[in-house]
């Protein structure tokens, strides 16, 4: 893969946040084949196969899903790369279709077939939920003692499902996408940020090129997702108070699709449902942005590098309606206002935007949402030994 070299980038305490990258070509080939770019004519980054190869065996890549149709599932399995280990972490519905065993079976097969690791996972199983608990890790768990629902939830137990199945990198795609091709091209994207980090500490994110809307019997392609737009916009302010320079650094506030280096995943706070991917950028600048106290000193010293990716392939999914959007953009929003880093300017820009889109009545307040500590704290040792037997044969092949 060519990828240009990002020109800008803001620094925020530990964390590096480059702009926007563009890639150039997204097969450049085997190393001794690939264009020569050393010349400093081309400011680009050259990933050759192998180096891509090398990363993607070392990765997780996590699909969640919840009441997907079987044939995008299918569509987003068969597109990730052979070499990846895979984790599907389901909530679908049990009734009154048991949606799990199909998945189940799907997965199975595709085991069976391709010789791929993959596991799925349903997160209300009560053996995984009960190895948190062992671990140590019981935030995450309901009133009953059973992994609560939410994409975010799905994600941190995948997490820890990557980490004792020892990979370096974990990437997330949703699992309601109609374009295997992009699928194929997000996990070449993760490894090439990888590749090209100088730090352990990593997060890629993919911005998509373009998301096709049907408008009056023609396509349109739209250029930023109803709810990226506005957390991006909160996001760049809140960035822009502190550095005393307007920026539009952040464009991926809202990245579904992302990937984080192991390590970095084990040391950031969590959010629930789809609040998550906002309160990365949240969590980045409270915990190692130097304002506040500094949880893990040897990250910030390390440095955080955050990379944002444009993808090539349009990003179509399942379409939901406008009160999904306002309730993803008010989740985004209660995270960086309850956040210790949001000024008293933002959080009345907070207020008054959500109020004027309906998602808060006039004077209402904006309640706090749900957050989880850094996986850090959980057992790994006491969790694989708490996990279900064929499990471990799936996940630990
Ligand atoms: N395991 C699990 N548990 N998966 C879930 C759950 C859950 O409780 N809820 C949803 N999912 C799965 C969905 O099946 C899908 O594969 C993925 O999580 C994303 O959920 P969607 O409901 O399709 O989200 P979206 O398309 O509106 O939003 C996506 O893109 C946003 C950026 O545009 C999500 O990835 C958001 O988190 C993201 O901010």
């Amino acid at each position: 893969m060519i990828i240009e070299i990002p020109g800008e980038l803001e620094r925020f305490g530990g964390n590096i946040i480059y702009e926007l990258q563009r890639v150039l070509l997204l097969d450049s080939g085997l190393r001794k084949k690939a264009p020569d770019l050393d010349s400093s004519a081309y400011p680009y980054y050259n990933i050759s196969y192998e180096e891509s190869y090398a990363i993607e065996s070392k990765m997780s890549i996590v699909v969640p899903v919840k009441d997907v149709p079987l044939k995008l599932l299918e569509g987003v399995l068969f597109a990730i790369p052979h070499h990846c280990h895979v984790i599907v972490v389901s909530n679908s519905s049990k009734v009154p279709a048991d949606r799990f065993v199909m998945e189940k079976k799907l997965v199975d097969n595709i085991r069976k077939f391709t010789r791929r690791p993959i596991s799925i996972v349903y997160q209300k199983d009560k053996k995984l939920s009960g190895a948190l608990k062992d671990a140590g890790y019981s935030s995450v768990l309901d009133s009953k003692g059973i992994i609560k629902s939410g994409k975010g939830e799905g994600m941190i137990l995948a997490m820890a499902l990557a980490k004792a199945a020892g990979k370096k990198y974990i990437g997330f795609i949703d699992a309601d996408n109609y374009f295997p091709g992009s699928v194929h091209e997000y996990v070449k994207e993760y490894a090439a940020g990888f590749s090209i980090s100088e730090s352990r500490f990593t997060m890629v994110r993919i911005a998509w090129y373009s998301k096709p809307e049907i408008s009056k019997d023609n396509l349109f392609f739209t250029k930023q997702g109803r709810s990226s737009v506005v957390t991006n916009k909160f996001l760049n302010k809140i960035i822009s108070y502190y550095t005393g320079f307007e920026t539009e650094i952040v464009r991926t506030g809202n990245a579904g699709e992302h990937a984080l280096s192991t390590e970095l995943a084990m040391v950031l706070g969590y959010s629930s449902g789809y609040s998550i991917e906002s309160y990365h950028y949240i969590n980045l600048l409270e915990n190692f942005g130097g304002l506040d106290t500094i949880p893990y000193k040897k990250v910030m010293n390390d440095f955080i590098e955050i990379f944002q990716i444009n993808s090539r392939n349009p990003h179509f999914h399942q379409k939901k309606g406008s009160r999904h959007i306002r309730n993803m953009i008010k989740d985004s929003l209660k995270v960086m206002y309850h956040s210790s880093v949001c000024p008293e300017p933002i959080r009345e820009e907070i207020i008054q935007d959500l109020t004027a889109r309906e998602a808060l009545k006039e004077g209402e307040e904006l309640e706090k949402g749900i957050y989880y500590p850094p996986l850090a704290s959980l057992d790994f040792d006491k969790f694989k030994d708490s996990l279900p037997g064929p499990l471990t044969e799936t996940l630990l092949p």
